[in-house]
């Protein structure tokens, strides 16, 4: 089986997937969104203040935008002791210069892109590690099926970001099964955001115990 995304850009520039029919993100505003979403959607910064160390899970790493956008937030916020633990999954990577391309929009994550693309894996398979000792920080990046990524992980999350395409256009990332392994990895008092409004995306995680804010 293929592991290509399908990436190409879009007449506006924005990234898509081929192989899902779908954005990665609005170019227009897709930093802005990220932020809104992911980062406000789970308190940040103010869920870190007083940690020693905080733990992140996203589905759906792409291009590296909310993880660029994270790592930002946390190098402008964290203690001088603490630090930022970043689990990210991605079945289907896409060519540092691809992702180059996308992060390139917003000037103001360079310091992050950099180190971010300069450490982009080879492979599409397997797990890849960054560090980013200038911030306390680190990412593994589970270059494989979310199933087997949340299988394979043992941590606990006190944010996580569900970031997986439409659950219409992409059923498979929003499984009952997958949305209970969510569950089975979240920290007491866990947040957790998504873009999708999805009623039964909903229902899932409520199911699993999560609760609606
Ligand atoms: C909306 S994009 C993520 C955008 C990303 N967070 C960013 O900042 O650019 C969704 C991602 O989920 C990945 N994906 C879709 N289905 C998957 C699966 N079953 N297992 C692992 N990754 C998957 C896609 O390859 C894509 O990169």
């Amino acid at each position: 089986m293929s592991h290509d995304p399908g990436l190409y850009f879009a007449e506006d520039g924005a990234p898509r997937s081929e192989r899902f029919g779908d954005i990665y993100y609005s170019l227009q505003d897709g930093l802005a969104e990220s932020r809104a979403v992911f980062l406000d959607g789970c308190g940040l910064p103010d869920g870190w203040r007083g940690r020693r160390g905080f733990t992140v899970l996203e589905l759906g790493f792409g291009t590296g935008l909310n993880i660029a956008a994270v790592l930002k937030l946390w190098s402008e916020t964290r203690a001088p002791d603490a630090h930022l633990t970043l689990f990210s999954v991605e079945g289907f990577l896409m060519a540092r210069d691809e992702a180059a391309r996308a992060l390139a929009a917003w000037p103001e994550l360079a310091p992050i892109a950099e180190p971010l693309l300069a450490q982009w894996p080879k492979a599409r398979r397997g797990f890849a590690r960054f560090d980013f000792p200038q911030w306390s920080a680190s990412l593994s990046l589970a270059l494989m099926d979310v199933r087997v990524a949340l299988a394979q992980w043992h941590g606990r999350a006190d944010a996580l970001f569900l970031d997986g395409f439409s659950p219409a256009l992409n059923p498979d990332m929003w499984a009952e099964d997958v949305v209970q392994a969510l569950a089975d990895h979240a920290a007491p008092g866990a947040r957790l955001a998504t873009f999708t409004v999805a009623g039964a995306v909903r229902r899932g995680l409520m199911a699993a115990g999560c609760a609606a804010r």
